[in-house]
């Protein structure tokens, strides 16, 4: 049940350690299949160019699975003519398009859609054409967010791994990085887009971010995976879902 603030599992890290010794576990599937059943909204997963982690079958497998669920599946993708047909073939609820470069380790920040708006703008246009909800990943960011309208996304992903980093690390910066995410939102709101919010989020970091009233939805992956060591996946998923309710909650109250 999404009471408002959906949580979309990203399942990408399970197909990192199945790919560690190539073999043909844990499965992504099943890790898609286990976390709708402990409560996620969507699921997420990112095939990134060097196919790091999900691989073309894993999305083939996903596009099935959620659908027989009846769960939204959101792809994220770099803006290229590969990624893009791919998308126009499966036709996900939705798609999100981050910037991917080779050697980063992780979507280090998002989009730069001032710069790249003659490049991004008319795959935004042929995505959401063929009827997929198109999702941009921006830095909290008022110019990045004006540029996502005016190029005709749905939606916006707020980057908040910069937040999250700080919170972790205790660094003073926490607070201002919260602020920004805090107005990007209530921007991206009053021009009509979506608000989800994404990277770097944990059991710590969750209850501010979902307390952001205009935020839809949460993508969150690395964090879930990993806990899941300890403690399993669906009461990760659990657990992470009562923090996102309190929060809502917390701000009804
Ligand atoms: N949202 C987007 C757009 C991402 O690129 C990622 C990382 O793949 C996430 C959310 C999830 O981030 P994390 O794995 O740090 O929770």
């Amino acid at each position: 049940m999404s009471r408002g603030l959906r949580l979309g599992v990203n399942i990408d890290h399970v197909a990192t350690i199945r790919n560690a010794r190539g073999a043909t576990y844990p499965d992504p599937v099943r890790a898609a299949e286990m976390a709708i059943a402990a409560g996620a909204d969507g699921i997420t997963a990112h095939l990134r160019e060097d196919r790091r982690h999900i691989s073309d079958t894993d999305i083939d497998a996903l596009a099935v699975i959620v659908k027989r669920r009846g769960r939204p599946l959101n792809l994220e993708m770099a803006v290229t003519a590969e990624m893009e047909a791919i998308a126009l073939r499966h036709l996900p609820h939705a798609a999100c398009l981050v910037p991917e470069r080779r050697e980063e380790v992780t979507t280090e920040g998002g989009l730069d859609l001032v710069k790249g708006h003659n490049h991004i703008a008319p795959v935004v246009g042929r995505l959401a054409g063929a009827g997929i909800r198109v999702s941009c990943f921006i830095d909290a960011d008022l110019e990045q967010v004006a540029s996502a309208k005016a190029m005709g996304a749905q939606v916006v992903e707020l980057h908040t791994g910069a937040y999250c980093d700080a919170v972790r690390e205790g660094d003073p910066r926490a607070d201002e990085l919260l602020e920004r995410l805090k107005a990007a939102a209530v921007e991206a709101s009053r021009l009509g887009l979506e608000v989800h919010a994404g990277h770097g989020i944990d059991y710590e970091t969750v209850k501010p971010i979902a307390a952001i009233p205009q935020v839809m939805e949460l993508n969150i992956g690395h964090f879930l995976i990993g806990e899941a060591i300890f403690i399993g996946l669906p009461a990760a998923i659990q657990r992470m879902r009562a923090l996102m309710d309190q929060a809502r909650a917390e701000l009804a109250a």
